[in-house]
């Protein structure tokens, strides 16, 4: 059965309506991956790591457009040191050891987040991910990382207001366009489909504001053994849907990027 829903969705063309454009995942549950194989916390992570290499490779393999991944909210600072150092640890080692396949297949990388706070070497790694990413034209892997969806929405209001302070901008132009272009997604169409993993069915601040039309996919596979036919399985289940956007009519149209 698995094996015919593979073929079944890498013959969809990437833009018949039926394949999202941009998917968004919350790639939770490293920690009880772990805990259930008697193995630190870590260990769930390191495997994590490896679930997003095959991730991003599924998802350049099904032609999707842009892929965002949860990597590390604003509310992840409040989890032991250790294992604090240890996701940064790794972010250091994702970027390093991964990097160049990343550029080889054309995949331009974008992270969103604050990066006030971050240690400078972080910072400096994620720049130079954009940097030497920048010209590819293949999948847009957009990395989530001291992420907070209401803290980007708060920023949003204080440049704004900051605009309008400085006489830039009425207070009277501030609508949802407006309002979308002053988020860090102001040129990353809003997902179509969000997926989490581990059972658990909350957002849990990520793209707030970008998900107010995104078909919700929840899955009790642990991140750490998320498969190419979970992907796929997630999709077909995309596809399904009737996303009607307030309207009476089923609606296959991809909105574009602001
Ligand atoms: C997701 O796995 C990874 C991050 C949040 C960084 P968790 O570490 O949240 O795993 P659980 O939820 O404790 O199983
Ligand atoms: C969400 O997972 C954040 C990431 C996957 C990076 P959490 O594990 O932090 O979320 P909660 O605490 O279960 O809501
Ligand atoms: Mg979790």
């Amino acid at each position: 059965m698995a094996g015919s829903v593979l073929q079944e969705k890498v013959a969809i063309a990437p833009d018949d309506g039926a394949s999202p454009r941009h998917v968004a995942i919350i790639m939770d549950g490293n920690g009880r991956w772990a805990k259930a194989r008697g193995l630190p916390r870590l260990e769930g992570h390191r495997r994590g790591v490896e679930s997003l290499r095959r991730a991003v490779r599924t998802a350049i393999e099904l032609k999707i457009a842009y892929l965002t991944v949860y990597s590390f909210s604003a509310e992840n600072w409040t989890r032991p040191f250790e294992e604090v150092q240890s996701l940064m640890g790794l972010l250091h080692l994702f970027i390093r050891n991964d990097l160049s396949e990343l550029k080889a297949n054309n995949v331009r990388i974008r992270v969103i987040g604050a990066r006030d706070g971050l240690p400078s070497d972080i910072v400096g790694l994620l720049e130079e991910a954009e940097r030497v990413t920048k010209n590819n034209t293949g999948l847009v892997l957009v990395v989530a990382f001291n992420y907070g969806g209401r803290q980007e929405i708060a920023a949003a209001a204080r440049a704004l207001a900051e605009k309008v302070a400085r006489g830039e901008l009425a207070a009277n132009q501030i609508d949802a366009e407006a309002f979308g272009a002053a988020l860090y997604t102001s040129d990353i169409p809003d997902p179509d489909l969000v997926i989490r993993t581990s059972g658990e069915k909350r957002i849990s601040n990520f793209l707030l504001w970008q998900a107010a039309y995104a078909e919700f996919v929840f899955l009790d596979v642990l991140w750490p053994d998320f498969s190419k036919l979970d992907f796929i399985a997630a999709l077909d289940e995309y596809a399904q849907r009737d996303r009607r956007y307030g309207g009476v009519e089923t609606q296959h149209a991809i909105k574009t990027a602001s």
